[in-house]
């Protein structure tokens, strides 16, 4: 499959701590009732997750009570990204991740972190800083390196899995060309997972990108690159693939994501599908629709079909907060419900997936 289709040129330029319900009403015989939240038709199997808008989550309680409902795990969509963790240098603001940090310990949920080191939603002064030359390399690293500390220990022994190196390889399997590796050299992804892993030893340390679901060049250079951060004994538990997609370019199969997860797994590492959407081009329609059912469900299938792939979650859940009409001009309706939180037929795809394997 063809797969430089993201974004566009300058568009965006543990199983020991689960605390899921037990799949209500497994009788080992028989699939469950396909009609109840994901979070119980999961059960045991794995988290099913969500991006949590905080502004929403703030104003809309059916949103709360959806989250609350359905989730067994929760990322913060922004609010543990560097420009909203510390928009003035050197004065830290983790208020509102701490409001969802609070929220997940009330619904009994895990915690997703995301992200430690990204090239997207940069406070101004660092940018602003590298640029005008007052930052220097040597600067630019210990910023760094107090960065991925200072917020990893703030928050440490509660996020189960931290997204710590957010789209470091571009579309052509080459080391993305950002102020990180301009400025420090390809060896700031072992500082970053190092210097992560010592502010909290527990958490499972990621890589995270999109395009990289099924077997491509790009996936290819995240598996030599995973490789080779283990061989230099850098602290790597993890391979996380986002799932953007869109319908208009078609899926990968689940037994592709499968495989391409199992080559990851051969290394010692989990896996996990951690921002899925599957848009469109608006209007919808109801081949669009089912067409996107089927984008959800080799993500959710190819997961399952991996060995160690503990996690699935959703970029946002209802079509009513969704970053891709803002992003993808004339684009959609990415989400498992509508703006009404009425289910579509990929919410339906999900419930009897999970129903059918939980039965097992
Ligand atoms: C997006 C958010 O959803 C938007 O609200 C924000 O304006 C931009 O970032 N890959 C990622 C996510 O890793 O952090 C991005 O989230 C979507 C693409």
């Amino acid at each position: 499959m063809k797969v430089s289709r993201l974004f566009a040129a300058g568009l965006l330029a543990a199983a020991s701590v689960y605390t899921v319900l037990p799949a209500a009403g497994s009788t080992g015989h028989g699939p469950l009732d396909p009609d109840r939240p994901l979070r119980e038709l999961a059960g045991r199997q794995l988290l099913i997750g969500t991006a949590v808008d905080h502004a929403a989550y703030t104003n809309d309680a059916t949103y709360r009570e959806r989250i609350a409902s359905e989730f067994s795990s929760i990322t913060a969509e922004n609010v543990m990204k560097w420009e909203v963790v510390e928009p003035v240098r050197g004065e830290l603001d983790f208020s509102a991740a701490d409001e969802l940090m609070a929220v997940a310990k009330r619904n009994g949920q895990q915690v997703r972190g995301h992200t430690l080191l990204w090239h997207n939603q940069l406070p101004a002064w660092l940018t602003q800083g590298v640029e005008s030359g007052d930052i220097d390399s040597g600067e630019l690293r210990d910023i760094l390196r107090d960065h991925v500390t200072a917020e990893a220990r703030h928050f440490r022994g509660r996020i189960y899995q931290w997204d710590v190196a957010n789209e470091v390889i571009d579309d052509n399997g080459q080391l993305r060309d950002t102020i990180w590796l301009r400025e420090l050299g390809p060896g700031y992804i072992a500082d970053v997972f190092r210097w992560a892993h010592k502010a909290d030893p527990k958490a499972k340390l990621f890589l995270n990108d999109y395009n990289v679901e099924g077997l491509s060049a790009k996936s290819d250079a995240y598996y030599a690159l995973a490789k080779d951060l283990l061989r230099q004994r850098v602290p790597l538990h993890g391979f996380g693939a986002q799932g953007h997609y869109g319908v208009q370019y078609g899926f990968h199969s689940a037994s592709e994501v499968a495989a391409n997860f199992a080559r990851f797994e051969k290394l010692g590492l989990e896996t996990a599908v951690t921002e899925v959407d599957v848009r469109m081009i608006m209007p919808t329609d109801n081949v669009k629709l089912q067409s996107q059912a089927q984008g959800y469900s080799v993500l959710l299938q190819g997961c399952l079909l991996a060995k160690r792939c503990n996690s699935f979650t959703v970029w946002g859940f209802t079509d009513k907060y969704s970053w891709v009409p803002g992003f993808f001009e004339g684009e959609g309706a990415a989400n498992l419900l509508d703006e009404n939180f009425e289910a579509k037929p990929a919410y339906r795809e999900l419930q009897a997936i999970l129903a059918l394997t939980g039965s097992r």
